[in-house]
């Protein structure tokens, strides 16, 4: 049997939305478990889907900044500013919210997170559907996100009936997250659009965390992570880590930059911050997916451009583990 075509399937995905169902969207940063944002139920239902605690606030996907005061109130001269820059793309902008929006979306905050999507399909479905599409990304609470839909495929079965096949997500790793709220803007989450990027738009911008920032699940310590249990070293002590850790029996992968180190199984990433983000999920998916006890993964230069990459990285290494121990 053929696949339907492309605007069959939007129209399916459309219509489900619009029945209060969960689709699967690809996104050009990972994929998202997509509903309704207006319709407090439909929301529901990603939650339990996703197994997320329900005070977590979820992304509105948004066709473009003519819909930012739809859901978002206040001043938007600097949400303009940014969505000029850089929307459609993978920037997530929170501010306060409409309050009309459920809290089902916002975990009951006073802000809303907001984006629009570079993604032609997720675009297609954003304007199809006239209205905004809650989503967080595709994979249980604090399991590696997805980057294509097999992946979303794999976490929920036939839990989710649509689900759009977008291809690879070409950046791979989630949105950069930027809270316009108070009066100085900060990063809460890096990603590819970097913090240079955007004080080059809009001026001084904050980039520690801290303890009074909003709750954002991708923030806690213990995230993104496979179930074997994962450790990150400088290039140079792989090969000995390996063979000692095989001296004791273990199973070991290696997840390396550019080479394997000789003798070594694993996967490959390559060295540019970018192309790197964009392979990370899927190898981590694919050697979490082996009988390896030990993945060890080589840890990536310094530098701003792989800031984002560093911090997944770090967070993929705290939470790794069978799931009984998993956050
Ligand atoms: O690239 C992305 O952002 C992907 C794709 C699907 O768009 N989405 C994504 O969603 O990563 P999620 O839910 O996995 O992560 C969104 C993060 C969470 O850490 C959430 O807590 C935070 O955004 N967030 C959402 N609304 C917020 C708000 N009002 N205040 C603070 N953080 C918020
Ligand atoms: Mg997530």
């Amino acid at each position: 049997m053929s696949r339907p075509d492309i605007s069959t399937q939007v129209h399916e995905a459309v219509a489900a939305l619009h029945r209060g169902e969960v689709i699967g969207l690809p996104t050009e940063t990972v994929y998202g478990l997509a509903a309704d944002a207006s319709n407090a139920d439909a929301v529901r239902k990603i939650f339990e889907l996703k197994g997320r605690p329900a005070d977590h606030p979820l992304i509105v996907h948004i066709a473009d900044a003519s819909a930012l005061s739809r859901w978002a109130s206040g001043d938007f001269a600097v949400a303009k500013k940014l969505a000029r820059a850089f929307w459609p793309g993978p920037l997530t902008m929170i501010l306060p919210r409409q309050p009309s929006v459920p809290d089902a979306v916002t975990g009951g905050q006073s802000t809303v997170g907001l984006r629009c999507p570079a993604h032609p399909l997720a675009l297609e479905v954003l304007r199809a559907f006239d209205g905004g599409l809650a989503a967080p990304s595709a994979n249980r609470f604090g399991r590696i996100s997805p980057t294509t839909a097999a992946h979303v495929r794999e976490e929920f079965g036939d839990g989710v009936a649509v689900i759009l096949d977008g291809g690879e997500c070409e950046v791979g790793i989630e949105s950069t997250i930027i809270d316009l709220s108070s009066a100085i803007p900060r990063i809460l989450r890096p990603g590819r659009i970097t913090h240079a990027q955007i004080e080059a738009v809009i001026g001084p911008v904050a980039q520690d965390q801290d303890q009074h920032s909003p709750r954002a699940s991708g923030t806690l310590e213990a995230h993104y992570a496979p179930r074997t249990p994962m450790l990150l070293l400088p290039r140079a002590a792989l090969e000995l880590e390996a063979t000692q850790q095989r001296a004791f029996g273990k199973r070991v992968a290696i997840l390396a930059i550019d080479a394997l180190p000789p003798g070594s199984t694993g996967a490959v990433l390559p060295a540019d911050a970018e192309g790197f983000a964009h392979g990370l999920y899927a190898a981590l998916r694919q050697l979490d997916a082996g009988d390896e006890q030990l993945l060890l993964v080589e840890r990536p230069p310094e530098g701003p451009a792989w800031l984002a990459v560093h911090d997944r990285l770090r967070r993929a290494a705290a939470g790794a583990g069978p799931d009984d121990d998993s956050p």
